[in-house]
């Protein structure tokens, strides 16, 4: 109230109380406030009740398809499951809290490990000619500390008793008695953090919703990352196809989406395409539930969106919910592993 303008002698009416503007002020605000609380929480209540519906209507169904599959109310996807229950308040207020007083024990805990890079992409088979040529890092599994970090690797390329000479490594390496080496291992895993993980299958590079950015929302604001990054995701030499379980910003950075553009196949949940497309990226594949889909370069390999229990947004409230989540599945002749 400091600007002569806006005082009560200014207003037509003569007003005898400096506090009325003020009041009204607060009047107007609270009142806003309270209708658009009411509003949205009538819209909640009539959603849950169209979902619960939904629900009852699908208890008689047989097939997990039909009743699991996608639910949309209104343009907004839903759970079609009666376990699910939405967050209360304070219980996102609890997580904040937690994460703002950190936690001293996750560096020792989680030790950062840089990725086995030689065994995710090893080197051309004539370099790899026997036990003896292992690339190193494939020592360093099984070790008395291991960590959660390593590269956790199901067949690998050499006939059983590789690399016990020397160290005595309690193998948690399990030798394929059929040795294919120019294949490399088979199956890798490497979590780098986050749902971010990078799966080797079949000489088939995947990599799961992708952040690698140093905070959440753009590099300089949102929420920085609780640890720092394994590797760079130019360090991941081929990546074939990207799995995006929802759009949510700890799962699907837009930098990455930048960087990788059309070179890789993104395979994303219903709704998402039009993000993409807006981003001049258009080698997407939306599923829905339980859809699959053999990869085009690679038709030994399927890839199918399952259901899960989750919620979407990028600018919540906007767009909340205006596009699908899932798990996916990825199946090879041999192998086959779960991202949700
Ligand atoms: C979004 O979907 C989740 C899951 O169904 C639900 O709990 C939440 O209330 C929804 N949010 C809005 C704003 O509709
Ligand atoms: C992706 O590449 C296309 C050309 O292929 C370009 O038009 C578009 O701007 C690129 N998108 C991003 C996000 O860099």
């Amino acid at each position: 109230m400091q600007s002569k303008a806006l005082t009560h002698r200014s207003l037509p009416i003569h007003i005898d109380n400096h506090l009325i503007l003020p009041a009204f002020a607060l009047f107007v605000t609270s009142s806003t406030l309270l209708y658009y609380y009411f509003s949205t929480e009538a819209t909640r209540r009539a959603f849950e009740a169209a979902r619960r519906r939904h629900l009852l209507q699908r208890e008689k169904l047989a097939s997990s398809e039909a009743k699991y599959a996608s639910l949309r109310i209104h343009g907004q996807f839903a759970n079609p499951f009666v376990e699910w229950r939405d967050t209360p308040w304070w219980e996102t207020v609890l997580f904040w809290l937690g994460r703002i007083r950190g936690n001293s024990d996750l560096t020792s805990a989680l030790p950062i490990t840089k990725p086995s890079f030689d065994l995710l992409f090893p080197p051309a088979v004539s370099a790899l000619d026997g036990p003896s040529r292992l690339p190193p890092s494939i020592r360093v599994f099984g070790t008395a500390t291991p960590s959660l970090s390593e590269s956790w690797v199901d067949a690998a390329t050499v006939t059983a008793s590789a690399p016990t000479s020397g160290i005595g490594i309690p193998p948690r390496i399990v030798f394929d008695p059929a040795p294919a080496p120019e294949q490399g291992p088979r199956m890798t895993y490497t979590w780098l953090g986050q749902s971010t993980s990078f799966v080797t299958m079949d000489g088939f590079n995947i990599l799961t919703d992708p952040v690698f950015s140093p905070r959440v929302i753009n590099s300089w604001f949102g929420p920085k990352r609780v640890r720092s990054l394994p590797c760079e995701l130019k360090d991941l030499k081929r990546i074939d196809i990207v799995l995006v379980s929802h759009n949510h910003r700890d799962h699907l950075d837009e930098q990455v989406v930048r960087e990788l553009n059309n070179t890789v196949t993104w395979y994303i949940p219903m709704g998402l395409r039009d993000w993409f497309v807006r981003r001049g990226v258009y080698n997407v594949i939306e599923l829905d539930w339980w859809q699959e889909i053999h990869h085009k370069e690679r038709q030994d390999i399927v890839i199918a969106a399952v259901p899960c229990m989750h919620w979407s947004g990028r600018c919540v409230p906007y767009d909340t919910n205006r596009s699908l989540w899932c798990s996916f599945v990825v199946k090879s002749q041999q192998h086959s592993f779960l991202h949700w």
